[in-house]
């Protein structure tokens, strides 16, 4: 026992002085001893850390969310089928029912294969957008469509998660209005409009942009299906 102590102090001696020839012979701290001493939790590191890379971007994630009929559903749910996400709300004047309309035709384009594809709407109005309310929304674009709402902390999540940017705005009120209001108590959302592709395994394989040609969208997802990427 006090045989091992002492090879053991031995063995810290030859370390340190073995450290200390090296900085004086490198004319510093070398780069193996100051991750080493890292590693042993003896120094912080260096402020960006020890990755040589930052951690590449990431676009989606798990989620908990309400779907139209009032059931709690998460990510998991959707695996083995593909998803095409969109992000909205229903008082949406112009681009939703716009893109919704391109999701449906989108999906009737692809015929057979729009099987292994759900159409997901999930709302950036949780206040408004009860799941009720998506219901009645959702079946005037598509039956297909799979409506999402939630608390306004899991719709913060998900639109984190997925780089989603929405904010509430309020409607200005028409014109000609003579009482000196600028708008009408009502409000609108502004958000970001692109469309998630997210595979069956649950990571994000492609974004489009909104306005995409819908015959352009069909076979790029339709591609994308047929080659699992
Ligand atoms: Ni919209």
């Amino acid at each position: 026992m006090l045989r091992a102590i002492r090879w053991i102090a031995y063995g810290l001696v030859l370390l340190s002085a073995v450290f200390w020839a090296s900085v004086w012979l490198n004319g510093g701290v070398p780069e193996i001893a100051l991750r080493a001493a890292e590693a042993v939790g003896l120094i912080a590191p260096a402020p960006g850390g020890t990755q040589a890379q930052a951690a590449p971007l990431q676009v989606g994630g798990p989620f908990t969310l309400t779907d139209q009929t009032g059931k709690t559903v998460t990510d998991a749910d959707f695996r083995g089928k593909w998803m095409l996400i969109y992000f909205g709300y229903s008082f949406c004047p112009d681009v939703c029912p716009t893109e919704l309309q391109t999701i449906s035709a989108v999906l009737d384009k692809m015929g057979e294969a729009a099987k292994q594809l759900v159409p997901v709407f999930i709302t950036v109005d949780p206040a408004r957008d009860t799941p009720a309310a998506l219901g009645e929304y959702l079946k005037l674009f598509d039956d297909r469509l799979v409506g999402l709402t939630g608390s306004s902390e899991q719709i913060a999540d998900v639109a984190r998660r997925y780089r989603v940017y929405y904010a509430k705005v309020a409607a200005v009120k028409a014109p000609g209005s003579r009482d000196g209001a600028e708008t009408d108590g009502t409000y609108l959302m502004d958000h970001s409009s692109f469309l998630y592709l997210v595979g069956p395994d649950g990571r994000f394989r492609a974004l489009f942009r909104q306005g995409m040609d819908v015959d352009a969208l069909a076979a790029e997802i339709g591609q994308r299906m047929a080659a699992g990427s």
